[in-house]
């Protein structure tokens, strides 16, 4: 080649890598923006899944690619009577992740809340023995699981067994089987499914004590031999807490103990806290006018303050994602959150990134920017 015709290619190289920056259009899509990251989930509730939500599914399949039932899969919903399935939501959801090609996360198999009483007595209404117990529970993730095998990516198997001190939870599973029910809870979904990932999943992990036991529950399913493969740390943030540094701390020391970490219910709470600094569903507060700020808006102060907060966690996340393998937000429009009736009915709350007119929110366009960094 002789030299200006080398001269010319090289310039001409240059020039098209620029324009190609130049023009390399910024993602517009939470889905696109951490793709070489991790995937991007949302909780769908009854009218998503069935459709009657039109405006929610289009931002769903727009933005993103996993999907995780809020409340269909859940043992009141899906297993109602004893030998009595009811799969008609759960089979919509999973043929709406299967048509849009969406990760698929089951939630959840085992926990205390939204679990029938009639789970944990006989016929007679007598407490079960253990072994009634683990041989219905058995069955249940058998019947769940296998229904879906294949289907279902990642299973919560196990979802709150923790205590805020890091000791087991005294649920009417551990009363009655004992604390080997969570590594039996494993194995069952593990045999119904050996490909689907498996999850354990709970809230204020940034909390030394309660992260020090889930940890201990993970070695102890290492150790009993069982694939669990992911901890799920809710994420029901507060617009000032816990700090980001305390969410850093949490992601690496669950990484460290062998695990992939996913954010599987997040939202940031801007509404002032009640003494409640749980995400316990049983929780059930009066309703205060002074609980209520901002009933006809949220104030532009407070918007730009959420904004930045999302994009300090998502930074993190993203600083992280060799480890991190999903967030996953708690619904999809600020109308939909479980916030505006928990732990107070009928509050306006503003915790996610699309807002009640199913308009992206200043919080939007920070996140996207996070995976550009
Ligand atoms: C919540 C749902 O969002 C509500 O619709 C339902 O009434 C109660 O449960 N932790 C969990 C989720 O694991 O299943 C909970 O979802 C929120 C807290």
């Amino acid at each position: 080649m002789r030299l200006h015709h080398y001269m010319f290619f090289v310039s001409a190289v240059c020039l098209g890598n620029l324009v190609a920056t130049a023009q390399a259009p910024a993602p517009t899509t939470l889905k696109d923006a951490f793709r070489n990251g991790f995937v991007i989930g949302a909780a769908i509730n009854a009218d998503q899944i069935t459709g009657k939500d039109a405006r929610g599914d289009a931002i769903l399949v727009q933005q993103f690619n996993s999907i995780t039932a809020e409340n269909a899969m859940k043992w009141e919903i899906i297993h109602p009577r004893p030998n009595a399935y009811d799969f008609t939501l759960a089979d919509k959801f999973v043929e709406l992740g299967l048509k849009n090609h969406m990760f698929i996360v089951g939630h959840n198999l085992c926990w205390h809340s939204q679990t029938p009483d009639w789970v944990f007595k006989d016929r007679k209404g007598r407490p079960l023995t253990r072994e009634a117990l683990l041989q219905r529970l058995h069955d249940h993730i058998q019947t769940v699981v296998g229904r879906y095998k294949g289907k279902i990516d990642s299973w919560d198997v196990v979802n709150e067994a923790l205590n805020e001190d890091g000791t087991l939870r005294q649920s009417p599973w551990m009363k009655i089987i004992g604390e080997d029910y969570v590594v039996k809870a494993f194995q069952f979904a593990h045999e119904a499914d050996p490909n689907a990932q498996l999850n354990y999943n709970d809230y204020n992990l940034e909390t030394p004590a309660k992260r020090k036991g889930a940890i201990a529950l993970v070695k102890k399913l290492q150790a009993a031999g069982v694939p669990i493969a992911v901890v799920g740390n809710q994420g029901h943030l507060h617009l000032d807490s816990p700090s980001v540094a305390d969410e850093e701390t949490t992601i690496t020391e669950l990484a460290a103990a062998g695990v992939k970490v996913a954010i599987t219910e997040l939202d940031i709470d801007v509404l002032p806290r009640t003494w409640a600094q749980t995400a316990d569903v049983s929780l059930n507060i009066h309703l205060d006018p002074k609980l209520n700020p901002y009933p006809n808006g949220l104030p532009d102060d407070v918007q730009q303050r959420l904004a930045k907060r999302y994009a300090d966690f998502f930074a993190v996340c993203w600083r992280h994602r060799d480890v991190i393998n999903r967030v996953t937000l708690w619904g999809v429009t600020d109308g939909d959150s479980w916030l505006n009736d928990w732990p107070v009915q009928g509050r306006t709350s503003y915790p996610l990134l699309f807002d009640r007119n199913d308009k992206p929110k200043p919080a939007f366009a920070a996140v996207l920017k996070t995976a550009a960094n």
